[in-house]
């Protein structure tokens, strides 16, 4: 059997990945044109994705730019960080283990790195640093790659994931000064910053009392359209010895409401039920599949909120938008004002629900439909 054309829980940029050509052609030429770039969007839309696309083209195709993509999602110190940030540069400086060690050596002034190889030379290397001295110097590390770039004539495009998280290290407001600092005065150096806690992503850089504010562009990611959707499912069925009709492919995006992950879930899931030709009959049994899938994580996000902020989300359900008006208050026992704009906040800033037009909606589409089962006993069958 073939593998299947519809990938989640891993990022996608070759197989798999589609559209997003402006948003490709902007990254791609911002990251080039030395412009830094922040991207936010909420979770699972496909900011890593496309990161990982515009980088590999850029490593296909513009040999004097070097490129790191650094996750921060487990990175626990800023002294943790600098290390990391220090490998990460000097690997991708030169492909060869030579290079590294003497760069290792050379481009540090007060700091003392101790470097070693690793199992495999060709591709690992480890870097550490004594840890007080780091602090001290820290600015050596950041400016690392402009210094390689310069010796070297070359450039670098510099990603970190989950940028929101060094926010979290001890004595942060003084780190995030300094990054800023020395990272905008980087001639030879792009950096594109991205994250998936959209509201401290937001704080971070748009918050004019912040030091990251106007330090870049920011690309609000959106959504891949559901016309734009149908075509991807249907070769992707189509390329593997399968069928689904257009219309029955257009259920899968306009039940998961464009939402990247869950449409490609979805897809997959179909795809795997079909034998020949895509049915209701198999979408229905898909959709089950995924929510049951998810449920466990649907119910523990239920039960860290609070009651009222359990109401507030069942007023979101019944399509509510005055939710302090004194009949809404009362109809769905949301508490006071104060209880109301207090939970929402909570609701929005934990990405559970956010406010589009006035109107306020669920940010994913599968908790929805479990929500909408569980608490008014809704069917999400189609017929
Ligand atoms: N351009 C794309 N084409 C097709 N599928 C995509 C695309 N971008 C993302 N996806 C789907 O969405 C999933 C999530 O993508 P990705 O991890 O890039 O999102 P993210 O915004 O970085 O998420 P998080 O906020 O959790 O970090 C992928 O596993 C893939 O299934
Ligand atoms: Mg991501």
């Amino acid at each position: 059997m073939k593998d299947s054309p519809f990938i989640y829980g891993t990022t996608v940029s070759e197989h798999s990945f589609t559209n997003r050509e402006s948003e490709t052609a902007k990254l791609q030429s911002n990251l080039l044109n030395g412009i830094n770039t922040t991207i936010i969007s909420p979770r699972r839309w496909g900011k890593s994705s496309l990161v990982e696309k515009v980088i590999s083209e850029i490593n296909k195709t513009d040999k004097n730019t070097k490129t790191v993509i650094i996750d921060l999602f487990s990175a626990g110190s800023e002294e943790e960080f600098l290390e990391t940030f220090a490998r990460e540069v000097i690997k991708s400086s030169s492909s060869k283990w030579e290079d590294w060690m003497s760069s290792g050596r050379d481009l540090f002034k007060k700091l003392i790195p101790k470097l070693s190889l690793g199992i495999d030379p060709n591709t690992d290397f480890s870097l550490s640093f004594d840890r007080e001295e780091l602090k001290k110097n820290s600015d050596e590390v950041l400016n690392l790659p402009e210094t390689i770039a310069k010796s070297k004539g070359i450039k670098f495009i510099i990603c970190l994931d989950e940028f929101q998280n060094l926010s979290s290290f001890n004595g942060y407001l003084i780190f995030e000064k300094k990054l800023r600092a020395y990272w905008q005065r980087h001639k030879l150096v792009t950096y594109c910053l991205y994250g998936s806690k959209r509201h401290m992503m937001t704080d971070i850089f748009n918050n004019p009392a912040k030091p990251f504010y106007r330090f870049g562009d920011i690309m609000l990611l959106q959504k891949i359209e559901t016309k734009k959707w149908i075509p991807f499912i249907c070769n992707g069925f189509a390329n593997t010895g399968k069928q689904i009709d257009e219309n029955i492919a257009s259920l899968i995006p306009s039940l998961m409401k464009d939402h990247s992950w869950y449409v490609q879930q979805l897809a997959h899931y179909i795809w795997n039920l079909t034998k020949a030709k895509a049915t209701i009959a198999e979408v229905n049994t898909a959709l089950k599949e995924l929510i049951n899938a998810n449920s466990p994580l649907y119910q523990k996000e239920t039960e860290s909120i609070s009651h009222t902020q359990l109401n507030l989300l069942k007023a979101v359900v019944k399509g509510e938008t005055q939710f302090t008006s004194t009949i809404v208050m009362q109809k769905h026992a949301l508490g006071t004002p104060r209880n109301v704009s207090k939970n929402k906040s909570i609701l929005i800033n934990s990405d559970i629900i956010h406010e589009i037009n006035n109107v306020y909606e669920f940010v994913d589409p599968a908790f929805e439909l479990w929500f909408k089962k569980q608490y008014f006993n809704q069917n999400y069958t189609i017929v």
